[in-house]
């Protein structure tokens, strides 16, 4: 025999043990769906790099939000697929008040009051060139940006919209906006700042299912060097200093540091992005029939958690949420 003062196995004898001392838990309010919403009626389009997510026109959209609600998701992230005849150099269409955004959350009010609307304010799937801020000479201009996204943002609040989500990694961006939906009356429409995003690769699928990448170049002169840890507190810094209500690590996967660090810097809730490329890694993988979906899908949102999150936009919300309450 051993002699052994502490034998940690004692604990993780039976499951009601392993229960009593579990300190994290996934749970589906936690959870934000990301939704693509596209043009047309009756549509619903499978994304090829993401099985088991859809664009869908505004009537099938509602739909799927009511189901989300009744299976307890408190929040949807809402992405449209504009088409390229819309597009033009300044993303005018960011701010048209008739645009898909703009009715997409008037339906969704009036159909599901209770759920949380989050819009992104950024110019990529508006602009021609791809890029979240306005293009001149291969150069990405950033206050000339800044003024357009305080557009979107008022268009989306004026809509309904209840949280703006800049992910553009413009500067100063956080601010203006707040002082521009403050000015236009919208002081309760809070901002999640996508505080720490990096440039990269795993953002492809979300690309192709809005048509969205960039036609030139490359998005590293403002999304941040995925070399770069200490970089992203002092943009908590400063978003916290403008006046962001929460802060997001994006993607999360890769960067469950950051996580780390940003929830032991600041007070604000910090949210997590479990983007396309991860969902497309575990869904691509389960479909070979090399891992479990499913244990591996909560096993990654949970170090998710445990990294920090206090909130994880996922395209397997859905997914938990079906799971959990069978
Ligand atoms: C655009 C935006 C992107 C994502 C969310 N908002 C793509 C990008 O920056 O190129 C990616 C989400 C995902 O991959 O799931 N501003």
């Amino acid at each position: 025999m051993l002699d052994l003062s502490y034998r940690p196995r004692r604990l993780r004898r039976t499951p009601a043990l392993r229960n009593l001392v579990e300190e994290t838990q996934l749970r589906v309010s936690d959870l934000i769906y990301p939704l693509f919403v596209m043009e047309g009626d009756n549509q619903r389009q499978e994304i090829p790099s993401m099985p088991g997510s859809y664009r869908y026109s505004l009537d099938l959209l509602v739909e799927e939000v009511k189901t989300a609600v009744s299976l307890g998701i408190p929040a949807i992230a809402l992405f449209p697929a504009v088409p390229e005849t819309q597009k033009d150099r300044h993303g005018s269409e960011s701010f048209n008040p008739d645009g898909l955004i703009p009715q997409a959350l008037r339906a969704l009010k009036a159909a599901a009051p209770e759920i949380t609307l989050i819009t992104d304010v950024a110019l990529d799937p508006y602009n021609i060139d791809g890029h979240d801020g306005i293009v001149e000479d291969g150069v990405i201009l950033n206050d000339e940006t800044v003024e357009i996204l305080c557009q979107q943002a008022i268009t989306q609040a004026e809509a309904g919209s209840d949280i703006v989500a800049p992910s553009d990694m413009m500067d100063g961006r956080v601010g203006a906006i707040r002082e521009a939906l403050d000015d236009a009356g919208y002081t309760d429409v809070a901002i999640l700042a996508y505080t720490a995003k990096y440039a990269s690769a795993y953002y492809g699928p979300f690309r192709d299912a809005l048509g969205s990448a960039p036609k030139a170049g490359d998005k590293k002169t403002y999304q941040m060097n995925p070399a770069n840890a200490r970089e992203a507190l002092l943009e908590l810094e400063l978003d916290e200093a403008e006046g962001a209500d929460m802060v997001m690590v994006k993607p999360a996967l890769a960067y469950l540091d950051i996580i780390y660090r940003l929830k032991e810097a600041t007070n604000l809730p910090v949210a997590a992005y479990n983007v396309s490329g991860e969902y497309a890694m575990i869904k691509a993988a389960a479909e070979m029939g090399w891992i479990d979906g499913q244990k591996v899908m909560l096993e990654t949102l949970l170090g998710m958690k445990r990294a920090g999150a206090d909130m994880i936009l996922t395209y397997f919300a859905k997914e938990v949420a079906l799971l959990f309450k069978s």
